[in-house]
C-alpha cells in the first residue's frame, strides 16, 4: 500500500515497539523513489552502493560527497513521504567537525531524515558529536564495505562469540552515544537479534537474519538488474532481460522504419501543409 503520510523516526520506533517489521530499499533517482513510495517502502536509502549501478565504479570508495548529496536530494523529491537515509561516503566523517559539516549538507540541502556512517567502537565520539549537534545518525556495523581494502575483502562479521559480543556491546554504546537507529550488515542472525532486543531504537538488517526490526537490500539486486548478488538477496523480479529486449526492439524498429509510426508524429493541419508544399514547390 502506498505511503500516505510522512514516515518519521517516531513511526519506526512505534513499529518496533509493536513488533511490526518494516522495509528499506536503496534508491538513487527520483523515478525509482516515486515507485518505491507508491509500493509502501517506509525507508529509502541512498546508499554509497550507487558506486556500481550509477557510477560504474568497482567499489564504494570512489563515491564523492557532492554526487551523493545531489542524488539524495533527487530521491527526496521523488519520495517526499519516505524516511530518507543518506549514506556518508568514504573519508567524509573522519573527525567530529568534518562529520557534522558534511552530514549537515544531507539534512539541510537534501532533506534527508538521517545519515548513515560505517563504523565500529572507534567512532563513538563522532556519533556522539553528531547527535549532540542535532544530526540523526545511524551507525552501520558488521561488514563495512568502505573498509574492504583494509581487511582484505567483504567478510561476514560477528561469527565468533568474541566478535559477536563486540558488535552487541558497541551497538549498545552507539545508542548511549545518541544513535537514532542502527544497521547491521552480514552478521549471523543470533547476535543481530540480540542487538534488536537490547536496544530501544530500530535495527535494520542487511543479511542479518529475521530478528531485526527492518530489512534492507540493494534494489538493483532484488529486481534482477545486476549479475552476482550476495547470498542474503532474494530476487523479486528479473528486469534485466525485459529491459534489454525493449532496447533491442527499439533498435530494430529504428532500422526497419517501424518506428516512428504515424501516431508518433506531430501533424500539421491540411491547410498549413498545403501552404508549406506550395512554398517548397516555388523553390
Ligand atoms: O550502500 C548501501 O546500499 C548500503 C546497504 C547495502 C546497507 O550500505
Amino acid at each position: 500500500m502506498a505511503l500516505e503520510k510522512k514516515i518519521t523516526i517516531a513511526d519506526l520506533n512505534k513499529l518496533k515497539a509493536a513488533g511490526q517489521k518494516f522495509a528499506m530499499l536503496t534508491c538513487y533517482d527520483a523515478t525509482m523513489a516515486g515507485i518505491q513510495q507508491d509500493a509502501g517502502v517506509e525507508v529509502i536509502l541512498v546508499g554509497d552502493s550507487l558506486a556500481g549501478p550509477v557510477l560504474g565504479l568497482p567499489d564504494t570508495t570512489g563515491v564523492d560527497l557532492d554526487t551523493s548529496v545531489t542524488l539524495t536530494a533527487a530521491v527526496r523529491r521523488g519520495a517526499p513521504l519516505a524516511y530518507l537515509v543518506a549514506d556518508m561516503p568514504y573519508l567524509t566523517y573522519t573527525n567530529p567537525a568534518q562529520a557534522i559539516a558534511n552530514a549537515g549538507r544531507y539534512v539541510v540541502e537534501a532533506r534527508a531524515d538521517i545519515v548513515k556512517i560505517e563504523c565500529d567502537r572507534r567512532f563513538l565520539d563522532i556519533v556522539a558529536a553528531m547527535a549532540t549537534a542535532g544530526i540523526p545518525v545511524m551507525p552501520h556495523m558488521g561488514l563495512t564495505p568502505q573498509r574492504a581494502g583494509q581487511v582484505g575483502g567483504y567478510r561476514v562479521a560477528g561469527k565468533t562469540a568474541t566478535a559477536a559480543i563486540e558488535i552487541i556491546e558497541t551497538a549498545e554504546a552507539m545508542v548511549q552515544a545518541g544513535a537514532s537507529a542502527l544497521l547491521l550488515e552480514a552478521v549471523p542472525p543470533e547476535p543481530a537479534e540480540m542487538v534488536a532486543r537490547r536496544v530501544p531504537v530500530p535495527v535494520i538488517g542487511c543479511g542479518a537474519g529475521p530478528g531485526c526490526d527492518g530489512f534492507v537490500v540493494v534494489t538493483h539486486d532484488m529486481i534482477g538488474l545486476t549479475g552476482r548478488v550476495p547470498k542474503f538477496v532474494k530476487k523479486y523480479a528479473d528486469l534485466r532481460e525485459p529491459m534489454r529486449a525493449a532496447f533491442a526492439a527499439f533498435v530494430g524498429e529504428c532500422k526497419s522504419g517501424a518506428y516512428p509510426a504515424p501516431e508518433h508524429n506531430y501533424p500539421m493541419s491540411a491547410e498549413e501543409l498545403a501552404a508549406l508544399k506550395d512554398w517548397a514547390g516555388k523553390k
